[in-house]
């Protein structure tokens, strides 16, 4: 069993480097945190600004909504203050000096309660003065928190609309980027990390579009507002809020940092659990057979148990941050009402204006304590754009420098001293010369990793050569478009792949042009016929998760009618048929003949029957062509060969 730091190291690696982190408090030079910090915040911020530009006509009403609604929840707020002053003033008799703003306020509910609709609304004359006047204001007040509560609305609609629309078009952009990447990009990248762009990074994206920014600029402008109101209502009391601003910040800032530390910690360990959860699902017929389920299960706890202290701390420090601002808040909640009435007693504050400026001073913090919380999210977001926008920077497969006509191929192919490797520092095919005329069969033989796939790897330029030149009908190779290089070259690749869809259109695959009729004589070719109409729904039968209710040979099967489908003049077969019986490959054979007639054909087998019929045979050892020449020749070298040939010598 491994221990829980290999556990990590080997299911995140970013997550083995945060617990290192953390364990010795995070140097400065390798800060865990920063981690998911973006590196070129301008660049990223920009090219995300692309995608949401297009909306600016929405853009703007968002914003307008977004000021409205905020100014109009602070006015209604405010409206507060008058109300009280006036009941005060009826109880005790006293007339209150108020502030500009109450006095502004105080004229124009008079106002309103002078006017015709009031009137409409009630009896003036059967109610006190006191009573119109509180009737008045609490009509102008519903209508405000109304009005604002309408303009939220739209707001937040027309928000998620502009946040959907752009996320589908950075999900199209990837997308397509994937469909241009070449081979190369996915032998080099983790599948799990791939897809996180697709799912965590892009949801990330989609969160602070739909949430954070806006409540980044609410939030702001709301702070702004309070921050007017109350420097105009009282400004000792606004000092009084803004000494304990600074706590907020630092309070929060470092309440803050912890917690988003204990987040990305938890992340990493999430990550680490899921991507075991995969492969214990995905692995669980090699971990019955190898006994493996208890080790699995040990492994898990380890992880899981991980993953509960990470979540612990992370919650803690997360669910620890609303409570404590709220209490230091409190401090200068009482701190305001204390001076506030003392305010009062020598009449210099009402007591309308200290009841909202005391709702107000404890709203003050909420801004700040919001921002700081949408900072961390925010920056998460932006990470995650950097590494979608880094995805779609990605070199696509070269571009094909294009020439005049693509004239029919005829399939005259010429491999000369070809040297191969997928990394520069290690050469997998050396010097490989060979040719292949028009309607040829070349088989390649050898032992596994002799380098069989990789040739045919090149033929349709998956990678390119290191050095020498390939040719087809004379043309260099680099000289084709890719796609009409792939559409003049079919192939029956060594590892099947099935979509998920019917039996019909996975053979249809090969020619999306194809008649039903001429798919089902592919897969009569491919001798797959009589295997499909034993299926629940012959031909129209759905095949899910690459096949998984279909064996390995009858996979193997529909590939071969896939191929037979294309009307390419090249064909390559890797292993086509390996794992098919010996008496359906000899069934398969004479549709085979008949698929390789007129085309030239490359062929991979390690079942030396069906290559005995080829024109030349190559023997690869080591990324080298060893033997060559026809079957009798090579039996006759008594070399390589015969060995493989006469089981002399057993495969390594
Ligand atoms: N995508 C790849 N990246 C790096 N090395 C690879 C890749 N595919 C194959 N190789 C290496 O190239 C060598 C030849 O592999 P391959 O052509 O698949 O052998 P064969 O088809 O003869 O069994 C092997 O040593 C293998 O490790
Ligand atoms: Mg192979």
């Amino acid at each position: 069993m491994r221990t829980l730091e290999q556990l990590q190291s080997q299911y995140n690696k970013g997550g083995a480097e945060l617990a290192r982190g953390m364990k010795f408090g995070g140097g400065r030079g390798r800060n865990p945190a920063m981690k998911g910090k973006p590196k070129n915040l301008k660049n990223t911020v920009g090219r995300l600004m692309s995608y949401v530009k297009r909306y600016k006509l929405r853009l703007i009403v968002v914003l307008f909504c977004m000021l409205f609604t905020t100014v109009s929840s602070l006015i209604g707020g405010y409206m507060m203050a008058p109300i009280i002053n006036r009941i005060t003033e009826e109880v005790t008799g006293e007339a209150q000096e108020m502030s500009k703003i109450e006095a502004i306020a105080d004229k124009a509910i008079d106002w309103f309660a002078s006017t015709d609709l009031v009137s409409a609304l009630i009896d003036k004359g059967r109610v006190a003065a006191i009573s119109v006047y509180v009737f008045a204001a609490l009509v102008i007040l519903g209508t405000v928190y109304l009005l604002s509560a309408t303009s939220s609305y739209l707001q937040a609609r027309i928000m998620i609309s502009v946040s959907q629309g752009s996320v589908e078009r950075i999900r199209n952009d990837l997308f397509e980027k994937l469909q241009r990447l070449p081979v190369r990009y996915f032998d080099s990248n983790p599948t799990g990390e791939i897809m996180s762009r697709f799912t965590n990074d892009i949801d990330n994206i989609d969160q602070m579009l739909n949430n954070s920014l806006t409540s980044v600029v609410s939030g702001v402008v709301s702070l702004l507002g309070t921050f007017v109101f109350m420097i105009t209502t009282n400004i000792w009391l606004t000092l009084i809020t803004l000494v304990f601003v600074p706590v907020f910040f630092k309070g929060g800032a470092l309440i803050g940092k912890r917690s988003s530390k204990f987040y990305s910690a938890q992340q990493a360990a999430i990550g680490a659990v899921n991507g075991y959860i995969e492969e214990g699902v995905t692995g669980q017929k090699v971990i019955k057979v190898f006994n493996h389920e208890d080790t699995a299960i040990g492994e898990f706890r380890l992880l899981n148990e991980d993953l509960r202290d990470k979540q612990f701390s992370a919650q803690f420090w997360g669910g620890v941050m609303g409570p404590i601002m709220h209490n230091i808040s409190l401090i200068s909640y009482g701190v305001t009402i204390g001076v506030g009435g003392a305010l009062i007693a020598i009449g210099k504050l009402t007591t309308g204006a200290l009841t909202v400026f005391a709702g107000y001073s404890k709203q003050f913090s909420m801004p700040i304590n919001q921002l700081s919380a949408q900072v961390s999210t925010i920056f998460a977001a932006l990470a995650g754009a950097e590494r979608v926008f880094k995805m779609m920077d990605e070199a696509p497969e070269a571009p094909d420098t294009l020439e005049a006509s693509e004239d029919e191929i005829e399939g005259h192919v010429i491999l000369e001293d070809v040297t191969f490797g997928y990394i520069p520092e290690k050469i997998v095919l050396k010097n490989i010369s060979l040719y292949a005329k028009p309607g040829q069969k070349i088989a390649f033989v050898g032992s596994t990793g002799a380098g069989k796939t990789t040739v045919t790897n090149l033929l349709n330029r998956f990678y390119d050569i290191n050095s020498g030149e390939i040719t087809i009908d004379g043309r260099p190779l680099a000289s084709y478009k890719r796609d009409f290089l792939r559409k003049n070259i079919a192939m029956v690749l060594q590892d099947t792949h099935l979509f998920t869809g019917t039996v019909m259109e996975n053979i249809r695959y090969g020619r999306l042009d194809a008649t039903d009729d001429e798919v089902i004589a592919a897969a009569k070719v491919a001798s797959a016929h009589s295997f499909i109409m034993r299926l629940e729904n012959g031909y129209g039968t759905v095949l899910e998760g690459d096949g998984a209710n279909l064996s390995q040979g009858q996979r193997q099967l529909l590939n071969i009618a896939r191929a037979a489908l294309s009307k390419a003049p090249i064909l390559v077969l890797d292993e086509a048929t390996s794992s098919v019986d010996t008496r359906t490959e000899r069934h398969i054979e004479r549709g085979m003949d008949r698929l390789m007639k007129n085309r030239t054909t490359f062929v991979i087998a390690h079942r030396l029957s069906t290559v005995r019929n080829a024109n030349a045979i190559m023997v690869l050892e080591k990324g080298e062509i060893i033997e060559r020449g026809s079957h009798d020749d090579l039996l006759e070298l008594k070399g390589r060969y015969y060995e493989l040939y006469t089981g002399l010598k057993e495969l390594d």
